[in-house]
């Protein structure tokens, strides 16, 4: 099969004019290791932090490297991750749904190995989830709320599930914006998906966040899922609905 190596816009030209435009010349390219890498049966997948020169903290790329990193389930194909990500991203910003953009897709089969690398723009000006809460002491604005709340309906609506939804994986723009600018990035869309229901999309990635949004008071999430479902009280089957949620999530964390 042939290499492939694709830019996207103005970062992936950006890339090409800076000499990244093979896929060994992503594939080497030095950075900075962002966690410990992931490893299943014998892949693997690393995340790293780049900058061209002459950027500054804020600019640059994150990578991310695999090498035989297939799905869990057989079923669903013997295609790197990454390249289920990339789609999910490229459909996501069909859509309207906000997560970082794509510079670059790269994708070779060397020494019996399949290869790829995913080169997304960092978020600059974002904190994720996971820092906010922290630094609010679980309390955070209701303007965030309603903005996070917002985009997860957006995403919910289609069918989408994230499937990774961790506070770490989203993303709230510091600074003002615009009245009705999204301000809100989902990142790590590997596991994203359509699936039959939107209810089954919400279930599974609101008892995730809920689960893991640590510190936050019953008050402040049920506020959330108000503002999630755009009603100012629920009825019997969105009350529903939320007993499904903690159930579920009760059952996961005993
Ligand atoms: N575009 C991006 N902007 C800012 N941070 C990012 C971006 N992409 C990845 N990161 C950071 O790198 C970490 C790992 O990336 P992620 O896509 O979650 O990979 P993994 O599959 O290893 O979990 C994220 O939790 C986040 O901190
Ligand atoms: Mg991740």
């Amino acid at each position: 099969m042939k290499p492939v190596f694709v830019t996207h816009g103005a970062a992936g030209s950006s890339l090409r004019a800076a000499g990244i435009a093979t896929f060994d010349a992503l594939w080497t390219w030095a950075g900075d290791a962002v966690d410990a890498p992931n490893r299943r049966g014998g892949g693997f997948s690393r995340v790293s932090r780049h900058r061209l020169p002459g950027e500054d903290d804020e600019g640059g790329f994150y990578l991310k490297r695999q090498q035989d990193y297939f799905p869990r389930h057989r079923l669903a194909g013997r295609e790197l991750l990454l390249w289920r990500e990339y789609r999910a991203l490229r459909r996501f910003e069909r859509l309207g749904i906000g997560c970082p953009s794509v510079a670059a897709v790269a994708m070779r089969t060397e020494g019996g190995h399949r290869q790829g690398v995913l080169a997304l723009v960092a978020l600059s000006g974002y904190e994720s989830l996971d820092a906010l809460l922290a630094r609010c002491g679980g309390r955070p604005p209701d303007a965030t709320v309603r903005a996070v709340a917002r985009c997860l309906r957006r995403m919910h609506r289609q069918r989408l599930l994230h499937g990774n939804l961790y506070p770490k994986h989203v993303y709230v723009r510091a600074g003002p914006g615009g009245a009705d600018d999204n301000p809100v990035r989902v990142i790590d869309l590997e596991d994203a998906r359509r699936v039959p229901l939107v209810r089954l999309a919400a279930v599974r990635d609101l008892e995730k966040l809920n689960r893991y949004c640590h510190g936050v008071s019953g008050f402040r999430r049920l506020r959330f899922f108000l503002r999630y479902l755009g009603v100012r009280r629920l009825d019997r089957r969105q009350r529903r609905l939320l007993r499904i949620i903690v159930a579920r999530g009760r059952r996961k964390s005993a």
